[in-house]
């Protein structure tokens, strides 16, 4: 019994804290990202993509970190319509919480069902490449290794 209950409190203590992490992602992105990316998070197609289903949204997490981390420039083809715009680096701006609680708001928003993704993924990637001075191009994006950090 006393077994089943310090189950129970892990369980609770997690739901809890990934319902924090969704409303601080939520908080990021009305802030930061939806002035782009919308508030249905369609974007405004041909100037901001959308982030409803799209390849970098589903793909690696540690990807959808750099891409934040770094910004994105040049033309970029998502879900069939090519852009060519740039995306603002945040990393002198937003912590590695932030950063992986406004992925994880996205990925758990907008139709998306795709797994919470932690701050120690965005860390990780602020870490590998802390030398890396310029926003990713898509061929960049499109190298970048399967299944790298899928956690
Ligand atoms: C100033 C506008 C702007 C802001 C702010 C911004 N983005 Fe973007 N984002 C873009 C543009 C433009 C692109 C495409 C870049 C290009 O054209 O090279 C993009 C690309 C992306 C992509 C990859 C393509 C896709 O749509 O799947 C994702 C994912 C993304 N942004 C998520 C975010 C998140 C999350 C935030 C907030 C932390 C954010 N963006 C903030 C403009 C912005």
């Amino acid at each position: 019994m006393k077994k089943l209950f310090a189950l129970f409190s892990v369980v609770l203590i997690q739901s809890s804290s990934a319902q924090d992490q969704m409303e601080l992602g939520k908080t990021v992105y009305m802030q930061l990202c939806v002035a782009c990316h919308q508030p249905t998070g369609a974007g405004l197609p041909p100037v901001f993509p959308p982030v409803i289903q799209t390849e970098y949204v589903s793909g690696s997490p540690e990807r959808f970190a750099a891409m934040i981390l770094k910004g994105v420039m040049g033309p970029i083809t998502v879900n069939g319509m090519t852009y060519n715009n740039m995306m603002p680096p945040q990393e002198a701006l937003l912590t590695d919480e932030k950063i992986a609680a406004a992925i994880t708001y996205v990925r758990g928003s907008f139709g998306n069902t795709y797994p919470a993704v932690s701050p120690e993924v965005v860390k990780a990637a602020r870490a590998k490449f802390t030398d890396r001075k310029t926003s990713w191009l898509e061929a960049d994006l499109k190298a970048w290794p399967e299944g790298a950090a899928s956690k």
